[in-house]
């Protein structure tokens, strides 16, 4: 990860993950960032600002004025300095305080202030962190832009075991990474100032719908048994994110997968093709597009056993049938709104690709092969070319979230050249 001559605004709330924020900043300072802290008041109970002096380099920021002379820290110039504020860890008082705008503290009157992408990484009991009250503020953060590092599952301050857990140092400063990959600076922004506080085109697919598929479709045998495949789910989630941070409100069908749903993200569960099939053309029915990302079932078997098979001396047969092509369904209903699939191949991968783009009418097809390192089923890596009807566009090995990014980036440029709805 390369932060070098980035200005990093690291804001510190007052949660026993606090520890970590040191871990943090020094890994944003060996990226190459130059950091600046600013914590709340109860953050001082957690981690001392002489720690975090001592790893920025810098002064710590927790007052609006220094009380030794009187100094004015302004909330102002410190969000027009940073290139990105990432508040780590970000508790529920904070975040809930973020999502309605209250400006009690230097960190949230910065928050407010803030021209730069901001990213939270959330902190608190398991039930705190599932309340309704906590997803609304994360949903209603994300819908405006704000990056989410979601909690890991793990051992909790309380002595309870769930999900709360802070992410790791690492995790978060990859997030700080991917979020100003191809981004300028603060300096690049004031030297054309009169930018207003987000750029205009930060959420190019605000108002407009959209539905992902993703995961693998699991097809029964008998109450036991099923044939599936090895989709986790990640690629599939991941654009989901991409496209709500882009401003779009997306429907998520996805198979069973073991990850949260993004924040701000609708998503319904389904287990078979069938069932995947159902929910999916329902949700299509209103929406400006669709990104087929799911691990599909071709063939799901003709009978379902209602007892457990009990196993003879000999061979098993079991008969399959075809499963609907969703994809085809949505291609042959689409009009002028936007399909995108995915292509998984072994072999011959740019034919195969081509003809499922025409065969399925997609819009564009993401192609990615078994064949290529680091690519496919389960990592948190992806290798893909984007082909459509006149071009195509081989990505290097990239986090699925940045190949997520650079999805949603050319559906938004194709969204913007289609007729409003
Ligand atoms: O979930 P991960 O572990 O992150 O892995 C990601 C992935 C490898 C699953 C993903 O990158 C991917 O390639 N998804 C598509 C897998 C696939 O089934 O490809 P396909 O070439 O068989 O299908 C072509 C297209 O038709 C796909 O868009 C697929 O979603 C769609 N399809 C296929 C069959 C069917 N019955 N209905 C469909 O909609």
């Amino acid at each position: 990860m390369d932060l070098q001559g980035r200005r990093i605004l690291l804001g510190i709330t007052g949660g026993i993950a606090a520890y970590k924020s040191a871990a943090l900043c020094r890994l944003l300072k060996t990226a190459g960032a130059e950091v600046r802290v600013v914590m709340t008041e109860h953050a001082k109970q957690f981690i001392t600002p002489l720690t975090m002096a001592t790893l920025s380099k810098n002064p710590i920021l927790v007052e609006f004025f220094d009380p030794e002379n009187g100094a004015w820290n302004s909330h102002v110039s410190l969000g027009e300095w940073a290139d990105c504020f990432v508040i780590a860890p970000a508790t529920a008082n904070t975040l809930a305080k973020m999502a309605a705008g209250i400006a009690d503290n230097l960190l949230l009157t910065t928050y407010l202030s803030a021209r730069c992408p901001v990213a939270v990484a959330p902190t608190m009991d398991l039930d705190m962190y599932a309340h309704p009250a906590t997803r609304q503020n994360l949903a209603t953060l994300a819908a405006r832009g704000v990056g989410i590092v979601e909690a890991g599952d793990g051992e909790l301050a309380s002595g309870l075991r769930g999900k709360g857990r802070m992410a790791e140092p690492e995790t978060i400063a990859a997030f700080v990474g991917e979020l100003l990959a191809g981004k300028g600076t603060a300096a690049e922004r004031q030297s054309v100032d009169s930018v207003p506080a987000e750029a205009p085109d930060s959420r190019p697919l605000a108002g407009k719908r959209f539905v992902v598929t993703a995961g693998a479709t699991i097809e029964a045998i008998d109450p036991v048994r099923f044939l599936s495949n090895h989709s986790s789910g990640k690629m599939g989630y991941a654009i989901a994110e991409q496209l709500a941070r882009r401003g779009a409100a997306v429907t998520l069908v996805s198979g069973r997968t073991a990850l949260d749903a993004p924040a701000g993200v609708t998503r319904i569960d389904i287990l078979s093709a069938e069932e995947m099939y159902e929910a999916t053309v329902a949700a299509f029915a209103d929406a400006d597009g669709a990104v087929m990302c799911a691990a599909v079932a071709d063939y799901t078997p003709c009978e379902v056993a209602d007892r457990k098979l009990k196993k003879g001396d000999g061979e098993l047969m079991i008969r399959l049938r075809r499963t609907r092509d969703i994809a085809a369904e949505l291609g042959a209903r689409k009009g002028d709104r936007l399909l995108v699939g995915f292509a998984l191949e072994t072999d011959a991968e740019r034919e195969h690709a081509r003809e499922k783009l025409e065969r399925k009418n997609f819009d564009f097809i993401v192609l990615n092969s078994l064949r290529d390192a680091g690519a496919g089923f389960r990592g948190d890596t992806n290798k893909v070319t984007l082909i459509d009807r006149t071009a195509s566009e081989e990505l290097p090995l990239l986090s699925k979230r940045e190949v997520a990014a650079r999805i949603a980036d050319k559906i938004a440029g194709l969204a913007a050249m289609r007729p409003a709805r």
